[in-house]
């Protein structure tokens, strides 16, 4: 099993434009999309969840879009809240959250809060979220740590960036799910998906459930992992003369 599995949720809009909707009735069933995985992924065990539900991007859609997105998710975080104690998930938001609307933010910081403590599953949502933007503010950090003598600029490795970029010791994802066809990561974290599994699926996200999830599962254990290394049991030796 995965321990961190993250999702960039994508197809709202196509799914009500096959079906002659407007593109919000897409992005209103892609939340119970959102619920259903929640609730598959926790009862499978998987420690972590991270989905991408607004990025950097997205605000350059129209703004009738973007508040109604806005809305949803406000609408999202209060309604959820009695769900997330009772199932013990921890909520946890990446990306540039002072951009939010007030009432969004005050939302989000209040499930953050109140599900701070739950140990059953940590689920992080990223809003308003570019990995780009959390590389250069990460650099921008550390180099006004150097200036100021706090660290040396040899000290900086690999975890000293990590720990710039993620929010409470999130590990790097082994499992990136992107719905609807498309097969790109769109700016999703760029540091963190060195060696991440990417699985890619027609489905589109206000279809997506458990069976959608369960596929995703399968097909990343029939992967073999290497790191850049070779598997023990599989390799064959490097000359015949050994
Ligand atoms: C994903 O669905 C939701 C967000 C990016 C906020 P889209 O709105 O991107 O749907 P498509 O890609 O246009 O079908
Ligand atoms: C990626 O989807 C962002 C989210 C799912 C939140 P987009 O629909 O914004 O990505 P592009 O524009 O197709 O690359
Ligand atoms: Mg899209």
């Amino acid at each position: 099993m995965p321990c961190h599995v993250a999702i960039v949720m994508d197809g709202n809009g196509r799914w009500a434009s096959q079906r002659g909707l407007a593109r919000s009735e897409g992005h209103r069933r892609g939340k119970d999309s959102v619920r259903a995985v929640v609730e598959a992924a926790r009862e499978l065990g998987i420690p972590y969840l991270t989905l991408f539900a607004f990025s950097h991007e997205n605000w350059h859609r129209p703004g009738a879009e973007v508040r109604f997105l806005m809305q949803l998710l406000h609408r999202y975080l209060t309604t959820e809240l009695k769900r997330m104690m009772k199932r013990e998930i921890r909520v946890v938001a990446l990306g540039d959250v002072e951009r939010l609307p007030a009432p969004v933010r005050r939302a989000l910081e209040r499930t953050v809060a109140a599900t701070a403590e739950n140990r059953g599953m940590t689920v992080a949502l990223a809003l308003s979220y570019g990995g780009r933007q959390e590389i250069v503010k990460a650099a921008r950090r550390l180099a006004a740590a150097a200036a100021a003598g706090r660290i040396s600029p040899d000290q900086i490795d690999e975890a000293t960036v990590a720990n710039e970029l993620t929010v409470g010791g999130i590990p790097d994802p082994d499992l990136l799910i992107r719905t609807s066809g498309e097969i790109r990561i769109s700016n999703f974290f760029l540091f963190q998906l060195a060696y991440t599994e990417l699985y890619f699926t027609e489905t589109l996200w206000p279809d997506f459930r458990e069976r959608d999830l369960l596929a995703a599962l399968a097909a990343y254990q029939a992967r073999q992992r290497r790191f850049g290394a070779l598997d023990g049991a599989t390799a064959a030796p490097l000359s015949a003369a050994n």
